[in-house]
Formats: structure tokens, C-alpha cells, sequence
């Protein structure tokens, strides 16, 4: 398998990935922050005269992570309060914190609102109705966005949360008469707008062309509003390479492509104080991330040859491809370590988990030379939508530690079974 894959060199990338599977143990994750200081240096260079970046941090909650970041990003989004807290844990100021989420409960507001949460954003009147008493109660006033559900999203989308019924944000229809009613509330102050309607896109012209939904969105707001607004979240939608063949977005071709239209945004008067942000998860750490799962078995089933591992669904949702795959495809994986003599011949094989189940399958007619007990499989994208987005106590195996590779050490940054 050619380098093509791997941002780093692919005999360091394994030297690695083997040192973390033999001093931590399998199934696991290695995150590795200079590969995300790569991306985000790529971000910055290309789309960072426009956009501050937001990072999602239901991506990876990973707190080492979480502490990584503190210095290099500009703000989170949280989406619980259980992300709250992880945020608060990894020292970050809660001025620079969003928080997003459909069906936000008291219990998980109070505390934010109480401890300056930067902006609140809310999705509906019910949840204002709510924040507007809290904050009373609390004798102050909380800063907020409103988010907003598009009547349209470009096809290209991996996931759509707007353009068709959907419980995210209020209905661009319902703007009218909701948001007059949120503005009334005494203890709130909108500060800005938000709009998340579509994640893992790896069409640049679907990405630009959501983006200009959103600034027309946000012109014709701010106007009917009077609003000269501190903030507008763009929910970038940036996709990552999963499957053989995806090819990674070219930044600067979406930059050169919406250049010209956040320009001419920014150039309207009512917009010249406006911080645009960028909000992402998966694009920042995903490709820097790697699930290794060891070979417990091997089978030779009527004609097909399987390795059985130790780690499958229950560690990694979306390799298998029940976390919102239509139809299930490998993701990009290779076996750790080359084959000294080159003795190994390539075959098809099948990859599968340790549950019992046939859908635990980590890959289908896979490539790869010859796997045999006790190999290592490295699966990619594996720095977002890992742990957290997968049945960690179906069938109470072991959970899988997480290792930062970080300023040239490899820490144990195991948060699952923690609380
Ligand atoms: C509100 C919101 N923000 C950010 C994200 C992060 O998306 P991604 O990881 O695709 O960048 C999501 C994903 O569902 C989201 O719903």
C-alpha cells in the first residue's frame, strides 16, 4: 500500500502504532497531535482570514485532547452537559464555549449558564422560555445565537440535519414568528446566528454552495432583525477520506471558490465587526486518528479466509458501518508492520470484531497480506466518532484505551470507564 494514506511517514507511522499496542495494549486509539496541528495549520492558512475555528467536541472528547487544544483553537461547541464539565476539566475558559444540542434540560443548563457560558444556542422557544428563567433566577443575562434550519442543503451531504423535517434549530418558515418572541425574553441577548445542516461532505462545490444558503440566510436575518451581529457560526460540513478511493478536500480550490462571496459579505457594513467562525469536528482530528485491533483468530470459512480481532463494532461504530452508512463500505485500513520478506501474499479476507453478531465486521473481501494470529490492523480515520460514537458494553468486553502521541511522547490518555 502506498504512503498516499498516511500523513506521516508509514514506517514511523507503525513503529508507533506497534509501541502503543504493545505498551498499552489492544484494542485501542492513537491520536497523534502533530498530525492535527497539521490540519489545523492547513485551516488556518486557507480559510483563516475569514473564519475563527470552533471545535465540535462530541467528535473526540478525548480530556487530554480537550487540554491539547486549550492554546490552539479558538473556541469549543459542546453539546451536553457532560461536555461542559470535560471542557471545565481541560481548563478552558467558558466565555470561549458554545453550546448546540436539540433537547437541553435544566439540569445540564443551569450550571452552564451559572458559570459563563460564552454563547448559548438555541434550537427552539421551548429551550429560550427555559434559559430566559434560568438566567433571571441567576440575575443575569445570557448571551445567545439563534440556530437556524435551512430549507435547503446541496446534495453532497453525508448527514443532513435541515432542508426536510428535522428536530435541529427553528425552521427558517417559523423564523418570523419565533424569533420576535426569543427577543422579547429580558434575560437573553442575541448576539449572532448559527447554522449546522450538513456534516462529511467531500464535494467542494456542495460545501461552498451551503455556505452561500447560510450567508443569504444571514443577510436577510440580520436586516429583517436589525441585528449587527458579534457572531455567525458556519457549520463547515467538512468531510475526511474514509473508504479506499475518497480523495481529501482541496482547501485552497474551496477557498479560491468562496473567497469572493465572504468578501463581499464581510464588506457590508452591518457585518464589519462580525466574527465568523467555522464549526468542525471531524475534519481537525479524524484523519489524525487510528483504531488498532489485534488478530485473536483466524478462520478459513468455505473459500474466504477471517481474521476475527479484538476489537470490532463495540469499539468502532462507524468501521463497521452501522453509524449512519447507507450501505456498508471498508473504511481505509492496512496491516501494522511491513512483511520483512514480502512472504505474505495479498488476498481478500475478512475483517471481523469479537461480538456475536454478523454485523460486527470491520471489513468485507479486505486486501492486505496475508493476516495471521496476533497481527495488527490499523484502521483509519479513526480521530473522530470513535469510543464515544460506539457500544462500548455490548457483550462487556474490554474498552479500549486512548494514546496521544504528542510532543514526542506516547501518554495514556484512556478516558472510557472513567466517569
Ligand atoms: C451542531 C454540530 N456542530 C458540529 C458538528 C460536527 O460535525 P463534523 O464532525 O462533521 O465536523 C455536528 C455534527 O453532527 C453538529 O451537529
Amino acid at each position: 500500500m502506498s504512503a498516499a494514506w498516511a500523513d506521516m511517514d508509514e514506517a514511523a507511522l507503525d513503529r508507533q502504532l506497534a509501541e502503543a499496542a504493545d505498551r498499552f495494549g489492544t484494542p485501542n486509539y492513537v491520536y497523534f497531535t502533530d498530525q492535527i496541528e497539521t490540519r489545523l495549520n492547513d485551516l488556518r492558512d486557507t480559510l483563516g482570514r475569514w473564519f475563527a475555528i470552533s471545535y465540535a467536541v462530541k467528535s473526540n472528547p478525548n480530556p487530554a485532547l480537550l487540554g491539547w487544544m486549550r492554546d490552539r483553537l479558538d473556541y469549543l461547541d459542546i453539546s451536553s452537559g457532560g461536555e461542559f464539565t470535560l471542557s471545565q476539566q481541560a481548563g478552558w475558559n467558558p466565555a470561549l464555549i458554545s453550546f448546540t444540542g436539540p433537547a437541553k434540560r435544566e439540569f445540564e443548563l443551569r450550571p452552564a449558564i451559572g458559570n459563563g457560558l460564552g454563547e448559548l444556542v438555541l434550537e427552539s422557544l421551548r429551550e429560550a422560555k427555559l434559559a430566559d428563567a434560568i438566567a433571571a433566577d441567576l440575575g443575569i443575562t445570557q448571551p445567545v445565537l439563534l440556530r437556524i434550519a435551512p430549507d435547503r442543503v446541496p446534495r453532497g451531504f453525508g448527514d443532513q440535519m435541515a432542508g426536510r423535517p428535522s428536530a435541529f434549530g427553528i425552521d427558517i418558515e417559523d423564523a418570523a414568528e419565533i424569533i420576535p418572541q426569543i427577543a422579547a425574553l429580558p434575560h437573553l441577548r442575541i448576539i449572532g446566528l448559527h447554522i449546522y445542516s450538513g456534516t462529511q461532505s467531500l464535494k467542494p462545490e456542495a460545501i461552498c454552495e451551503n455556505w452561500r444558503i447560510f450567508i443569504e440566510i444571514y443577510r436577510t436575518l440580520c436586516d429583517e432583525l436589525d441585528l449587527s451581529p458579534q457572531k455567525l457560526v458556519f457549520g463547515s460540513g467538512l468531510g475526511i477520506p474514509y473508504h479506499p478511493g475518497d480523495a481529501p478536500l482541496d482547501l485552497e480550490g474551496i477557498a479560491a471558490e468562496i473567497g469572493p462571496d465572504l468578501d463581499a459579505f464581510r464588506a457590508l457594513p452591518r457585518f464589519s465587526k462580525t466574527r465568523l467562525v467555522l464549526e468542525l469536528g471531524r475534519f481537525l482530528v479524524g484523519p489524525a486518528g487510528y483504531f488498532v485491533t489485534r488478530v485473536v483468530s483466524i478462520k478459513q470459512s468455505r473459500g474466504t479466509r477471517i481474521a476475527i480481532c479484538d476489537g470490532g463494532l463495540n469499539n468502532n461504530l462507524a468501521a463497521s458501518g452501522n453509524f449512519g452508512m447507507v450501505i456498508r463500505r471498508n473504511y481505509v485500513m492496512h496491516r501494522i508492520g511491513k512483511d520483512q520478506n514480502a512472504s505474505l501474499p495479498e488476498e481478500k479476507q475478512d475483517i471481523t470484531g469479537p461480538l456475536c453478531t454478523s454485523i460486527d465486521r470491520l471489513g468485507s473481501a479486505v486486501t492486505l497480506p496475508q493476516l495471521n494470529e496476533g497481527d495488527l490492523i490499523a484502521v483509519h480515520a479513526g480521530g473522530a466518532y470513535g469510543p464515544t460514537a460506539s457500544p462500548l458494553y455490548f457483550i462487556s468486553h474490554p474498552m479500549p484505551s486512548e494514546i496521544l502521541v504528542t510532543g514526542g511522547q506516547m501518554i495514556d490518555a484512556t478516558r472510557i470507564g472513567e466517569s
